[in-house]
């Protein structure tokens, strides 16, 4: 991966974090969102994550990454997480096509599935619902805030289409 795109990456990614709901502390947000932004670029660069990017006349508006599984037993669906959109673009059906790419990389991949965990956030939801994601679980009050806001994490479920293998029955 370039220095450029690395650059690019780091910005919009703090851009994002800039805009959103407190979480953090403004004065640990940026250095926080740096630290992650790094830590999933390094992972691209090893090949244990996959960066997907959306340009716009050459210029960087979006990204997320599909994280493949370690374990041999999950080794068939992959992970979907850091899905952000510069904030001069959103709402203007970016993140929609992203997650759309997204998904269709991940069939082409070989993946039956993509799995994600989102801050329950009704608009987040919706989101993800019109993406072709469902929910399959809750974490109840697993994410605190600085300021003592207290949201479940939703754990949301994309299966691609590909033929399910029956269970072992064991006979
Ligand atoms: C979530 C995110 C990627 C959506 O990207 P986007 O380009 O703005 O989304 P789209 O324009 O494709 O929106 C698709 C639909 O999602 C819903 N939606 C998106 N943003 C919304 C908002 N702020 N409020 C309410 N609904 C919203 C709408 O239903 C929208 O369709 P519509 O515009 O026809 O009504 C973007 O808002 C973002 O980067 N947010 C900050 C980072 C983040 O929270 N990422 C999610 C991590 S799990």
């Amino acid at each position: 991966m370039g220095k450029t795109l690395r650059h690019q990456v780091v910005a919009l990614w703090l851009d994002v974090a800039a805009t959103k709901p407190p979480g953090l502390p403004p004065q640990v947000r940026t250095g926080a969102a740096r630290r992650r932004a790094e830590c999933m670029l390094d992972s691209a660069e090893r090949g244990t994550a996959r960066l997907l990017v959306g340009t716009e006349a050459e210029h960087l508006r979006a990204v997320c990454f599909l994280v493949p599984n370690t374990s041999p037993v999950m080794a068939h669906w992959c992970m979907l997480t850091a899905v952000m959109v510069h904030p001069s673009c959103q709402r203007r059906g970016l993140g929609r096509r992203l997650v759309s790419h997204a998904l269709e990389w991940a069939q082409e991949m070989g993946y039956e599935a993509v799995y994600l965990i989102a801050r329950a956030d009704r608009w987040l939801e919706a989101f993800y619902a019109s993406c072709g994601f469902r929910e399959v679980g809750r974490s109840p009050g697993a994410i605190r805030e600085h300021d003592h806001r207290i949201h479940d994490l939703v754990h949301l479920w994309c299966g691609l289409g590909i033929a399910q293998p029956t269970h072992d029955s064991g006979q």
